[in-house]
């Protein structure tokens, strides 16, 4: 959900691509972003026009070129996907395989680049297709001893788990605004630190090349027509995290989180990853033997006016993805989510006791 003031913003006069006012919201973004990043100084954060995927490949296009040798960490899908473009922009792409629902062992990589050095190592901070996280800051660390950079993939993490460019050393990240940052999808913001700046490569790319985008951004060049509307939701979204402050909405997102297991445990339904690799913005709940997993999602829809996401790839009709991020990440949403799931899962003859989940819910949010 995107809060009211979010969608309030979305709807004001819309100015042009190089307007003044447009600029400076623009300019006060830019440091919000590197303050939601905790990017060090000298970074260059800003948001690529397009949903997070374009985020993934500015950030690809503008370090990897041919020959490039990079260490993906897979860990689920969107660790895939970030492989798949890698190898697109020409890079030279070992897979680090691991087992869907777990996290990445930092030692696994340290071997690895033992084995076979590289330029890059990319991980997806938090893996949506299967709820895990990955322990980023130390695969940062080992990345550095090996002297590769670490591209990092933050879109289900970012302004929900914590994640700090400077302190773990985070050379580059991309995220999206519809996830935790809370705004619509449409904008993917990025940042590089100072030690990616100075590796950029020549970008194939003309939208996503960092010289030209730096151009509009920093020197008010034309390079494309950016969505004033979405500048505003974004604008509007990054304050409201700056008034709740980042460390207070991290705490938010792992209290709700733990509201939520609560609820779904005392059901009898279990999270996919194990205790310590979950995350706090999307929870991957398995389906209860006998449950048919679409009908249910199609039912908290259809009756209830709740979406969650089905399983992907090999987790396909196993898993629930139940995201709370952002403004969704509230103790209301949860009770209603956990009531609902009760409802439909009685609707294809799995008991549960009656009110079970909310109880634990209610007592863990009080405890
Ligand atoms: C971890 C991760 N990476 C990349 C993406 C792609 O983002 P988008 O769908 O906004 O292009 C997603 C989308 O859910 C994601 O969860």
């Amino acid at each position: 959900m995107i809060s009211p003031r979010v969608m309030r913003a979305l709807a004001a006069p819309v100015l042009g691509h190089l307007d003044p006012d447009l600029l400076a919201m623009m300019d006060e973004m830019r440091d919000q972003l590197r303050r939601l990043f905790r990017a060090p100084e000298g970074s260059f954060a800003f948001a690529v026009s397009g949903t997070g995927t374009s985020g993934l490949e500015a950030t690809v296009a503008n370090l990897v070129q041919d020959g490039t040798r990079v260490l993906a960490i897979v860990t689920g899908y969107f660790g895939d996907r970030l492989a798949q473009v890698c190898e697109r922009y020409g890079a030279r792409v070992t897979r680090l395989e691991v087992e869907w629902g777990r996290a990445c062992d930092p030692q696994r990589v340290r071997e690895a680049l033992a084995r076979q050095g590289a330029d890059i190592v990319c991980v997806v901070h938090a893996e949506t297709s299967t709820g895990v996280r990955n322990p980023v800051e130390e695969i940062a660390a080992v990345a550095h001893d090996a002297g590769a950079l670490i591209l990092v993939d933050a879109v289900t993490s970012l302004g929900g788990h914590p994640l700090e460019l400077e302190k773990w050393g985070i050379d580059a990240a991309y995220s999206c605004t519809q996830k935790c940052v809370g705004a619509p999808s449409g904008m993917a913001p990025v940042a590089f630190a100072p030690s990616a700046l100075a590796r950029r490569v020549k970008c194939r790319s003309f939208y996503l090349d960092l010289g030209l985008l730096e151009d509009y951004w920093v020197r008010r060049k034309y390079h494309h027509t950016i969505s004033a509307s979405l500048v505003y939701a974004l604008h509007e979204a990054l304050t409201a995290i700056d008034e709740e402050g980042l460390e207070a909405r991290w705490a938010r997102h792992e209290r709700n989180h733990l509201v939520l297991t609560a609820g779904l445990e005392a059901m009898g339904l279990g999270l996919l990853p194990p205790v310590g690799e979950r995350l706090w913005t999307l929870n991957a709940v398995r389906v209860p033997e006998g449950v048919d997993e679409a009908t249910a999602r199609k039912d908290l829809l259809t009756r209830f006016n709740m979406e969650v996401g089905a399983g992907l790839g090999p987790l396909a009709g196993k898993i629930w993805r139940v995201g709370i991020m952002g403004h969704s990440s509230s103790p209301q949403a949860i009770l209603l989510f956990l009531g609902a799931i009760e409802g439909v899962l009685r609707l294809q003859g799995h008991r549960v006791p009656p009110g079970a989940g909310t109880a634990a819910a209610i007592a863990a949010i009080d405890g």
